[in-house]
């Protein structure tokens, strides 16, 4: 699997050191309050998995299943939100993370909806961002790597379903003009 990669965008080494430093900084920011991690799967898995672990507070843990691209590299704007939260989130500190956020509607559709439950507060996580492709004006308040416009895969991000358990972020090379993979 290695083999079809070249040099990583991001190392294994560069994502275990920057994880940490989200954690530090989630852990003072959240030190008096009731968080929940919320994880978007499945590109978050493995980033969640990490940071949930750098984060020296008694949180509790829910996910939601999303589908936004139906095998398709680019976001067809339509998200699927595919599993109920399994905690109430009422009056808690709701933190959102997410693999990537890239047009942004993915995020944006997440907070109007988890906004309904009332919680008493919605930050965002993302382990990545593409500050190019934004299309609609999202906050996200917390930043892993901010990448350049190309279709990455591993840590959790796949193409078709394939190399989320790539153990660094790895630029897939052969994308067309619209930014899909060929
Ligand atoms: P958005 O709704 O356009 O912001 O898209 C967010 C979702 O698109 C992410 O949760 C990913 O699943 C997917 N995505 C965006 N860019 C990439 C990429 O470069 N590699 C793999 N998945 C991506
Ligand atoms: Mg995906």
């Amino acid at each position: 699997m290695d083999g079809i990669f070249g040099k990583p965008l991001v190392t294994q080494e560069e994502m275990r050191a920057r994880i940490r430093e989200l954690g530090r900084q989630i852990t003072a920011d959240y030190a008096q309050k009731d968080l929940i991690m919320i994880g978007i799967l499945k590109g978050a898995y493995a980033f969640y998995a990490d940071l949930a672990r750098a984060v020296r507070l008694p949180l509790k843990v829910d996910f939601l299943v999303v589908s936004s691209y139906a095998g398709k590299a680019k976001s067809s704007g339509k998200i699927k939100v595919l599993t109920e939260l399994t905690e109430d989130i009422a009056g808690r500190d709701v933190l959102l993370v997410e693999d990537i956020v890239d047009s942004g509607s993915t995020v944006q559709h997440l907070r109007k909806t988890l906004e309904a439950r009332k919680p008493k507060s919605i930050k965002v996580c993302a382990l990545l961002s593409k500050p190019s492709r934004r299309k609609v004006d999202v906050a996200v308040d917390y930043v892993g790597f901010k990448i350049p416009n190309k279709f990455v895969v591993g840590y959790g991000l796949d193409y078709q379903q394939k190399y989320r358990n790539l153990p660094y972020l790895a630029v897939l090379d052969k994308v067309d003009e619209e930014g899909e993979p060929v």
